[in-house]
Parts: structure tokens; C-alpha cells; sequence
């Protein structure tokens, strides 16, 4: 069985799906950290990132690999496992930026199809259900207001010790959105035949028990 999520950042898709593979025994595919690793060769690169035709050239030079160590997802960049330097918000904020340009999406493509012809994955991201997986069993579009997603991550940034302003959080949250739904090639939206989640008002235990339960 393959399992397709999508949804805009901070609907916590990444939370819900490691949960549920967990307990349906399936392989969660990360494919935002494999965005996040090109953005982050780029960043290093010292390219203008929103220079598309340089980002285009550029992003040949970024091997992207994955490796499941213990059950957990790795990502290496040119042979180095660059997994713990993927979650930063300027990685992220970059790689809603570069995963607009299609040789970027091209690369990462080919791996992505990999994984789900091995089978037995959940994955997200923010056109699994739409072209990486388009033939996957069970599709969810998993998503909460940009109030609610803007607060999760607030919480999550005082957890490590920071102190991020709500505003300044939502406004990249709702920048983010626009790219990711306004881009010309594999824009995020609903499939046809995905089931919408809004986790707004719900719990982590009821939004996993909601999608393994659509997986029976
Ligand atoms: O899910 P994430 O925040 O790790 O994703 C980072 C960026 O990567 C996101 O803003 C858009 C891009 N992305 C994409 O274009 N397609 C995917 N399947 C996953 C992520």
C-alpha cells in the first residue's frame, strides 16, 4: 500500500506521518527534506537563489541521496548526511523558493518514483497525490488555518529556546503558501480523490487514528 499526504507547512504533516507509519508498518518518505537539501547546497553555493536560470545550472551539481538507518530517514548531500541542518527556516523558506524551478523538481523526481514503485511508503509533500504518487491507495490533503499552524510553530521555536514573533511566523507561513500553491509546475493542491483532514481543532492521536483508519 502507498499512503499520499499533502498539505501546506505546518499542517504537521511530517508529525502525523511518521505516526502513522509506524503503526501501519510503512516507510515515511520525507520528500520536503529532499527540497531542503538541494536549497541548502544552493544557499552554500552563494548564488542569488532567486535567479532561476543560475538555480537551474547549480542544482546539477547537488547529489541528493536517502538512506533509512534504524527506521529513520537520512538525507545525504554529496555524501554527507545533512539531516540535522534541514529544519532551519531559512532552509525552508529557501527550498519553497528553489522547488519552483522544474530542473530542481526533475532531479529529486526520479528518486521519489524509486521509493514508491519499492511500495509500502506514506509520503509527503505538496504534490505526492497529484504527480509523484498519482496512483497511490489512500491520499490525504491534510491542512489547518494558517492561525493554528502559525501558533504549532511558535511553540515549537520556544521548545529550542527561541523567541519568534507570532506575525512575523504567520506571514512567512501564509508567503509559503502562496509560493507553494502558485507555481507553475506541480502546484500544492487537493487531489480529486483525496479525503481533505483540517486538523485545526483536532489532536494528534485523532488525526492519526482518522488516516489508519481510511487505510483499512
Ligand atoms: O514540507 P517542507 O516544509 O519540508 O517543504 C519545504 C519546501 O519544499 C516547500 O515549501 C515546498 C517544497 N516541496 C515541494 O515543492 N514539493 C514537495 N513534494 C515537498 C516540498
Amino acid at each position: 500500500m502507498n499512503v499520499a499526504i499533502d498539505g501546506p507547512a505546518g499542517a504537521g504533516k511530517s508529525t502525523i506521518a511518521k505516526l502513522c507509519a509506524k503503526k501501519m508498518d510503512l516507510i515515511y518518505v520525507d520528500t520536503g527534506a529532499m527540497y531542503r537539501a538541494v536549497a541548502l547546497y544552493l544557499l552554500e553555493s552563494g548564488i542569488d537563489v532567486n535567479d532561476r536560470s543560475a538555480v537551474a545550472e547549480k542544482c546539477k551539481g547537488a547529489g541528493v541521496d536517502i538512506k533509512y538507518e534504524d527506521g529513520v530517514q537520512n538525507v545525504y548531500l554529496n555524501g554527507t548526511n545533512v539531516t540535522g541542518r534541514l529544519r532551519e527556516e531559512a532552509v525552508g523558506n529557501t527550498a519553497s523558493v528553489t522547488s519552483a524551478v522544474p530542473e530542481v523538481r526533475a532531479q529529486i523526481f526520479s528518486l521519489q518514483r524509486g521509493l514508491a514503485e519499492r511500495g509500502g511508503v506514506i509520503m509527503d509533500g505538496r504534490d505526492i497525490g497529484t504527480v509523484v504518487m498519482p496512483d497511490a491507495d489512500v491520499k490525504i490533503y491534510l491542512t489547518a488555518s494558517s492561525e493554528v499552524r502559525a501558533k504549532r510553530r511558535v511553540l515549537e521555536l520556544e521548545a529550542k529556546g527561541e523567541h519568534p514573533d507570532f506575525e512575523e511566523v504567520k506571514k512567512d507561513i501564509e508567503d509559503r503558501d502562496h509560493r507553494d500553491m502558485t507555481r507553475e509546475i506541480s502546484p500544492l493542491k487537493q487531489a480529486d480523490d483525496a479525503i481533505l483532514v483540517d486538523t485545526s481543532e483536532m489532536t494528534i492521536d485523532e488525526v492519526v487514528d482518522k488516516i489508519c483508519s481510511l487505510c483499512k
